[in-house]
Parts: structure tokens; C-alpha cells; sequence
């Protein structure tokens, strides 16, 4: 009889130490699937990559800038193409949104439109096309390589499609808006059609955390 309860004693051990395992992974899980969800607020999600980095590229002034140029801004980066006949209008018209949303703190954002098609978009063609959605707005263009490697770093998918519809050829392009914190690092991004609301939310919250020295 006394083996009985010592039987029962383990076995129970056993179910609790497995109970342990368990939760224990539930809630490792728990933890790295919070690390996907954007910490000053909902609406941005982070990354499980790295993305981002240096760039030397030209703007639609013909000027040379590179990342550095941008030191001490936060970038709102937006990568689409100026003959795009649907989804980047939308979101660069988001982006104006957001912008102007923020009011006085937008000065803190410089907005960039980095073309995936540098064949047709030349600095004087990317002028004419930013200048209809922000007055802040920068439209940046390169070699096909200098695009290849922002596109590389920030994970952007690009390639051209004969389209039967159109006379030109057009672009398929991944569809997010990424922002970038004043030292050059990602901070969060944004998946396209995402109410520049929720995207001011959560630009002004690490706004105010850079403001307040965090
Ligand atoms: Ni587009």
C-alpha cells in the first residue's frame, strides 16, 4: 500500500513538470509573437529581419543623398513606381494624409517615394509626379543597381510585367510604408491601406518617446 501513493506522487510530478513545459513554451511563444506587434502601438508591426540600411541615390532635385542625408529626420519610405496605375497613388496619398494629420510634429518626417522603375523615373519625372501628393515629399531614383540594393535591404519585391492592357510595360511591387527612426533604423512598417490614422498613432508615439530622450 505504500507504493501506491508514491506511484501516484510521481505521476502527478510528471503531469505538472509537463504542465510546466508546456505553458512554458505557450508562453515563450506568447513573447516572440509580441515582438511581430509594433510596442508603442497597434496598426505598425515590426520585423523578424533586418531591414534597411545605406543608400546612395538621387533625388527629383538631381542632388545625391544618401541615408546620412537624413540623419536626425524620421523617413516615412514608401517604394512604387510614378506610371503605377492603382496601389501607389493610394498610399502615397496616405502617406500626404499622415503627414498632415501630424500637424506641427510632421516636421520631424521627411516623406520618400524611392521609385522600383528608375528606367522611366528620372529625377525630373519624379518631380512632377511627388509634387501632386506632399510638398515635402522627395522622390528618390538611382542606377538599376542602387534600386536592387535599397530594394535588398528593405525587402522590397519588384519586377517588370508586360501587360496586354497597357501599351508600357508595368510593375509588380510589394506594397508597404516603412518607418525609419532618426539614426537610420527601422522602426516599424506598415502594410498598404492602412489608415494614416493608425499610422500617425503610431509615428507620434516614437515622435514623442525620441522627444522625451527614450
Ligand atoms: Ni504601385
Amino acid at each position: 500500500m505504500r507504493r501506491t501513493p508514491t506511484l501516484a506522487l510521481i505521476s502527478v510530478m510528471i503531469l505538472a513538470l509537463g504542465a510546466i513545459g508546456i505553458a512554458a513554451v505557450v508562453a515563450w511563444q506568447f513573447i516572440a509573437g509580441s515582438r511581430m506587434v509594433d510596442p508603442p502601438g497597434r496598426g505598425g508591426f515590426t520585423a523578424a529581419v533586418k531591414i534597411g540600411g545605406p543608400f546612395k541615390l538621387v533625388s527629383h532635385r538631381g542632388e545625391k543623398v544618401s541615408d546620412e542625408t537624413y540623419r536626425g529626420r524620421f523617413l516615412l519610405v514608401y517604394f512604387g513606381y510614378a506610371y503605377c496605375p492603382d496601389v501607389c497613388p493610394t498610399e502615397l496619398a496616405n502617406m500626404a494624409a499622415a503627414i498632415d494629420y501630424m500637424g506641427e510634429a510632421a516636421s520631424a518626417i521627411q516623406p520618400l517615394f524611392i521609385t522600383v522603375d528608375p528606367e522611366r523615373d528620372s529625377p525630373s519625372l519624379m518631380a512632377n509626379y511627388v509634387a501632386q501628393f506632399h510638398p515635402a515629399m522627395v522622390g528618390l531614383t538611382g542606377t538599376n543597381q542602387e534600386i536592387a540594393d535599397i530594394a535588398k535591404r528593405y525587402r522590397v519585391f519588384y519586377r517588370k510585367v508586360k501587360d496586354e492592357s497597357f501599351n508600357e510595360y508595368i510593375m509588380d511591387h510589394s506594397n508597404f510604408i516603412y518607418l525609419i527612426g532618426p539614426n537610420g533604423e527601422f522602426l516599424s512598417m506598415f502594410r498598404g491601406g492602412t489608415d494614416p490614422a493608425v499610422m500617425v498613432k503610431v509615428i507620434n508615439k516614437y515622435v514623442e518617446n525620441h522627444a522625451a530622450g527614450a
